[in-house]
């Protein structure tokens, strides 16, 4: 009876102080209104929104930590978030509560001050739409707008949650089709009271576009397509109209791509909205629009109206792009000084590897030069704006090895702008790519490349690629300094009136700081996992905090392979804040469990047999297994399964017994007989992999 009361007792406590919570958050978003976000400069405290205010610079004018007391910075708290995917996402920050988004695009509210989870918001997404994910199931943000906040769902909702409760306040379907691959990963963005979201899907096969939906009821306000549809119907607008005859072939059939999955940047003083339009479906030109072009508006950054959606200008980074140049990278605007002049610019640095300066109220090019290694093109023209391409990279007459590859120079991890330093923090890479055009037919089941996929991913020995901590002067188009890692995939950036830059290094795991001016390291933290998403500070009652998503993941952590294995990151998924004086320490990781030794091949499994299990393998399980069945670790490494798990492959592949865990199944498009196939193509790459581990021959064939 007492321990019943006590019982009760501390239920009532907790529902009240739930209750507190929800008035709290209530009161602390209800005011995050256009004013506020267009003013987020004058609020230091908080991130209001993606890229901390609309110029998406990521810079922070807090000061409290510097270069000089930064040896006292400590961890403030961990919240662990139960989830071994990628996170990627930048939280938003109002007042000390911070609202960020994870894999499957759940949401989380937290207590800044403590990292008490306030409430968890989870759209359940259907697992098998993990299949239309080419690379991870992973999301990258909310945005906070009048008291509720907005999260885009992997499988193309808009979601808008009540803040104060964490419950669903309405959502609407972005999709024109759901029969089509479309994802959101993206964090949607508000502009004049809309919420505006794109999606991925390109490697699938889709056609890319922009929706405005009005933020209090989620009714459409417009839709801007970003490649041209069916010419037997007619053209949605202008710009697709124009669009239109830089395109040849069936290219509608596939969808053509140009999907808007990262930047989508507001510019309230022009009243634009700039899109960073993605890559081809399929990748290769000569698949999709035979006869070149420059297919508009693919690998292009497009401003829009945001009342209307109607196009202003567009520039395009890679006409008739083929090597999956995407220009959805990060956009951060600014207004520079440039020849003795005051230039209202944007910057961008895409895959491409060329960083761009645009003057954004034209799309002008100001200026783009080489930030890494390219190929591809020795430079652009500058009266043109147009690439000075190498014509061998188009890889008409055979494979071509080519820098970057489509993993990017740069790809969405977030750069930043220090106006102090004025330079530009982008975690850059160095990664080949072998481009070889494969035959290709239409299958909207599987991914839609028009090129090699094993060999794109594979024909590179790992330790090649590499990755850096890149500082740019965008004014004198310069590298400042840079910091050079062993392996690619770091961290989106952060930095910093306290003269730093904040950002995860992969190799190993940690969490790192620099002085934003020279370069010097200063801090570091072991992170036990590798950090990708974008760093966040804010303040509350005159302390600073640094707050980041902490787990490895994304499109190079599962078909990375053998480089990305050589990271030798751990996965565990986790939210991090630091302040200075900070205490705290993270739960050390448990020890990976053995390698089962695998069993032997039958007999009967000949040559012929592995190599159309490989062809299988590469079609269907690549994007999440690795390029030969070799995991990061992210999903776990199917060479390294228990020894029975390889007779279940029917029962996995077929019937979905792991759906539930985001294995999907794949009955639409394999046979029993084909799962087999698959199945010893597995265990012989298993049995290769152990007899190399161990030097020894594990068992005869
Ligand atoms: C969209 C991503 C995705 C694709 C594509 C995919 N898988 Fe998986 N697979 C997963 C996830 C997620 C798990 C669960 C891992 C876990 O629980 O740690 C998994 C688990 C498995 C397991 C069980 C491993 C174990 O030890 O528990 C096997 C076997 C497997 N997958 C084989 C395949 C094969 C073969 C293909 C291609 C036909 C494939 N998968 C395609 C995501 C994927």
């Amino acid at each position: 009876m007492r321990t019943l009361m006590i019982a009760a007792g501390l239920c009532l406590v907790a529902a009240a102080s739930h209750a507190q919570d929800s008035a709290r958050i209530k009161e602390v978003t209800a005011t995050v209104d256009a004013k506020r976000i267009q003013n987020a400069e004058s609020e230091p405290g908080n991130w209001l929104t993606h890229g901390r205010t609309y110029s998406e610079q990521r810079y922070s004018p807090l000061d409290k930590i510097t270069d000089k007391n930064i040896g006292e910075l400590g961890l403030g708290w961990a919240l662990d978030l139960d989830t071994n995917r990628g996170l990627e996402a930048t939280p938003i920050v109002v007042d000390g509560v911070i609202f960020a988004s994870g894999p499957w695009s759940v949401v989380w509210a937290v207590d800044g001050r403590t990292g008490k989870l306030l409430w968890t918001f989870d759209p359940e997404v259907p697992r098998q739409w993990g299949r239309n994910a080419c690379c991870d199931v992973v999301n990258r943000g909310v945005a906070v707008w009048k008291g509720k906040v907005y999260v885009g769902t992997l499988d193309g909702r808009l979601m808008a949650i009540d803040a104060a409760t964490g419950k669903k306040a309405w959502e609407t379907d972005t999709l024109i089709d759901r029969s089509r691959p479309y994802t959101i990963t993206g964090a949607p963005r508000i502009a004049n009271g809309k919420v505006i979201i794109g999606n991925g899907g390109a490697e699938l096969g889709v056609r890319g576009y922009v929706t405005a939906y009005d933020a209090e009821t989620g009714k459409q306000v417009w839709r801007f397509f970003t490649v041209p549809g069916n010419p037997a119907e007619p053209a949605e607008n202008a710009a697709m109209a124009r669009a239109l005859p830089t395109w040849h072939g069936r290219w509608w059939e596939t969808g053509g791509g140009g999907t808007v999955w990262d930047a989508i940047v507001y510019d309230p003083e022009l009243d634009l909205v700039y899109l960073g339009v993605g890559n081809g479906s399929p990748w290769a030109q000569q698949a999709r629009s035979p006869g070149g072009g420059d297919n508009l508006y693919l690998s292009s950054i497009v401003a829009v109206r945001a009342d209307t959606g109607e196009m202003v200008w567009w520039y395009q980074t890679t006409p008739g792009d083929t090597w999956d140049y995407t220009a959805t990278q990060p956009i951060i605007l600014a207004d520079l000084q440039i020849e003795g002049k005051t230039r209202k610019v944007l910057m961008q640095a895409p895959k491409n590897g060329f960083f761009y300066v645009l003057d954004r109220r034209t799309g002008q090019l100001i200026s783009a030069e080489k930030f890494a290694t390219v190929t591809w093109a020795s430079g652009v023209d500058k009266t043109t704006g147009r690439p000075i391409e190498i014509p061998a990279a188009r890889y008409f007459s055979g494979p071509a090895v080519v820098f970057p590859s489509a993993f990017g120079a740069h790809s969405w991890h977030p750069m930043s702008f220090n106006p102090k330093t004025g330079l530009v923090y982008i975690p850059a890479m160095e990664i080949p790519g072998v481009y070889n055009v494969k035959d290709y037919k239409y299958d909207k089941r599987t991914w839609n490349l028009g090129t090699d996929t094993l060999e794109t991913f594979t024909a590179f020995p790992p330790e090649v690629a590499a990755g850096s901590l890149l500082a740019w002067d965008p004014v004198k188009q310069k590298e400042a300094w840079r910091i050079k890692y062993e392996t690619p995939w770091n961290g989106g950036t952060l930095t910093t009136a306290g003269n730093l830059v904040f950002h995860g290094v992969a190799k190993g795991g940690k969490f790192v700081a620099y002085t934003a001016d020279t370069g010097k390291k200063v801090w570091e933290f072991d992170a036990q996992t590798g950090v990708v998403a974008g760093p966040v500070s804010w303040s509350v009652d005159g302390e600073q905090y640094i707050t980041v998503m902490a787990g490895w993941g994304g499109v190079f952590s599962l078909l990375g392979g053998d480089a990305a294995k050589a990271t030798g990151v751990r996965y565990v998924g986790r939210m991090l804040t630091f302040k200075l004086g900070g205490k705290q320490t993270l739960k050390p990781l448990a020890e990976l469990p053995a390698i089962p030794v695998p069993p032997p091949l039958p007999a009967h499994v000949t040559e012929a047999t592995l190599k159309e299990g490989s062809r299988l393998y590469h079609m269907n399980c690549l994007p999440c297994h690795g390029p030969g069945a070799v995991g990061a670790g992210q999903i776990r490494d199917i060479r390294h399964t228990d020894a029975s798990m390889f007779d279940s492959y029917p029962q996995i592949l077929l019937e979905g017994a792991f759906v539930s865990r985001g294995m999907p199944k794949f009955d639409d498009i394999l046979s029993k007989e084909e799962a087999e196939k698959i199945r010893y193509f597995v265990q012989a790459q298993a049995i290769a992999d152990h007899e190399k581990r161990n030097k020894v021959p594990a068992t005869k064939r």
